[in-house]
């Protein structure tokens, strides 16, 4: 628990720069699992402004990001492509054939196999290093919304209602904003070797509780990393308020 969500996303950053680096020194790459929304734009920040003023290299990052709307156009204003280019990978020198981002644009035909190997490239990559997360309201992790089971598979979903609400502000209004993602199954986000968990803010207390310190179940997907042996929420003071 940090003071705020300012100093909680420097901490992490530095965790992931000094990974970066170790991993530098062995020659071998970085394989880091990245999500989008609010909660990991302070963390983006700050390894941007690593790489500008300390040098920090990406040359030898490989990114997956967790989801992306479905259907998206890549340049469009709400596609996490852009998010990611904007705030994180064209500020960095990571290479472009690096970084992975779930297809928005592909027929319904296509996406089983896409997922598919989406994550046969993780695996022959030898899994994700570090995994870094946000939590919705209703606990998704990824776009795994409640009901979504801890062997689940990259994958289709159906967004929640509550998951939708909370994006129709950047789709201005529900109607625009999509019903469906293409989201990392949990069991990828599971068998990554670490997972960072970021929530700030009071608004996201009852689910932080919920999931760190409530029952493991599929009604709250991030509860089942309870379950994981190297699994941490970075919280600021507000969404820590609820913790026993
Ligand atoms: C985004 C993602 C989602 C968000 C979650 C929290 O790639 O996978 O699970 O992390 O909806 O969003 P924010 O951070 O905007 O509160």
């Amino acid at each position: 628990v940090f003071e705020n969500s300012k100093t909680a996303s420097i901490a992490v950053a530095h965790e992931i720069a000094a990974l970066i680096r170790s991993k530098q020194e062995l020659q071998e790459s970085c394989v880091l699992g990245l999500a989008t929304g609010s909660s990991p734009k302070g963390l983006y920040a700050e390894l941007v402004r690593m790489h500008k003023e300390e040098g920090l290299s990406f040359k030898n990052v490989i990114t997956f990001n967790l989801d992306e709307y479905y259907p998206m156009e890549p340049d469009s204003i709400n596609s996490y492509v852009r998010f990611m280019k904007e705030l994180l990978l064209d500020q960095v020198d990571i290479l472009p054939e690096n970084y992975n981002i779930p297809d928005g644009t592909l027929s319904k035909e296509e996406i089983q196999d896409y997922c598919a190997q989406y994550e046969e490239k993780i695996e022959a990559l030898g899994g994700i290093d570090l995994q870094i997360l946000g939590i919705g309201g209703n606990g998704h992790i990824g776009f795994n919304e409640s009901g979504s089971l801890q062997n689940s598979k990259t994958r289709l979903v159906a967004l929640d209602h509550i998951t939708r609400v909370a994006a129709s502000k950047d789709f201005s209004g529900l109607n625009n904003t999509p019903r469906t993602a293409i989201t990392l199954g949990v069991k990828k986000i599971m068998e990554a070797k670490r997972v960072i968990l970021l929530a700030w803010g009071e608004g996201k207390s009852n689910i932080v509780k919920a999931s760190a310190e409530g029952t493991v179940t599929n009604l709250v997907p991030a509860s089942f990393l309870q379950e994981h042996n190297n699994a941490v929420f970075i919280l600021d003071q507000g969404a820590a308020s609820k913790l026993t």
